[in-house]
């Protein structure tokens, strides 16, 4: 299927080959903008295997940008989210596409709650590490794969280079819909993680069984329930992603252009 819907966006795009992907999440759907010239863009529909975006702030459009440097990348403005129920298979199989289409590097980006009492809403965060909590997986059968520095240090040193004030954390992918409980935070909290999200873990580990090396951020929307004392919304994150735009959008544009 990945095979099929690379060569999808092959057609559509013109483009042969991409050098680098990038999943756009909640708070970065306009964050690519200043990557490159837009070469091609076009619905995620058109192209086999993707599925109608579930949620508003989810921008259902793939699109190929070319960089100053000469660099494909291939930008997805559409998740599928475990939460959706569609299975794990969909929710990779935007990583498994970017993969085909030739793409080495998988940059994953996320709207997610902070643990960390110091961060606020609106700082995008590298994610060291992450903690799997869907008790899910993307690999089937005997497929033991390695996940030690899934998420770059090269990666995350090249994007400290860029802002050397990028605070990192371990992200914990939560199943969701539902934010967590204060409880649940808590625990998340003990166990190591600093970054409560509904994404990015299960697209990981697809990616590397690609062999792509992975680069991730989180855009801090909201601290995560218990640590911030008023209910949590999706208009609050929302939000936070409109007014983190332009910051977002330059910093993605300069590590891609560093890579
Ligand atoms: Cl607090 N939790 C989860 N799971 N996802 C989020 C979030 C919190 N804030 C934004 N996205």
């Amino acid at each position: 299927v990945a095979a099929a819907a690379a060569a999808d966006i092959a057609r559509l795009s013109g483009v042969a080959h991409h050098d680098i992907a990038v999943t756009l999440g909640s708070g970065w759907g306009r964050a690519a903008e200043l990557i490159g010239d837009e070469t091609a863009s076009f619905p995620a529909t058109e192209v086999t295997g993707f599925s109608k975006p579930a949620l508003e702030g989810h921008v259902g459009t793939l699109r190929s940008v070319r960089t100053p440097g000469g660099k494909n990348v291939l930008v997805i403005g559409a998740r599928t989210h475990y939460y959706e129920g569609h299975g794990v298979r969909r929710v990779v199989h935007s990583v498994r596409t970017a993969a085909a289409t030739g793409a080495t590097t998988m940059i994953l980006t996320n709207g997610a709650g902070g643990i960390r009492e110091s961060w606020k809403p609106g700082q995008p965060v590298l994610i060291s590490d992450h903690i799997n909590l869907t008790a899910d997986s993307p690999l089937e059968g005997a497929t033991f794969v390695d996940l030690t520095d899934l998420y770059s240090s090269r990666l995350r040193e090249i994007a400290r280079g860029i802002d050397p004030s990028l605070d990192e954390g371990v992200y914990c992918q939560f199943r969701g819909p539902h934010y967590e409980t204060p409880a649940e935070v808590q625990m998340a909290k003990t166990i190591g993680g600093h970054i409560v999200g509904m994404s990015t873990a299960l697209e990981a580990i697809a990616a590397r069984q690609a062999g792509m090396e992975i680069l991730g951020f989180s855009l801090i929307t909201n601290l995560a329930a218990g640590i911030q004392q008023t209910p949590l919304s999706h208009a609050e994150v929302l939000e936070a992603g409109r007014d983190a735009e332009p910051v977002i959008s330059d910093l993605l544009a300069r590590v891609i252009g560093a890579l």
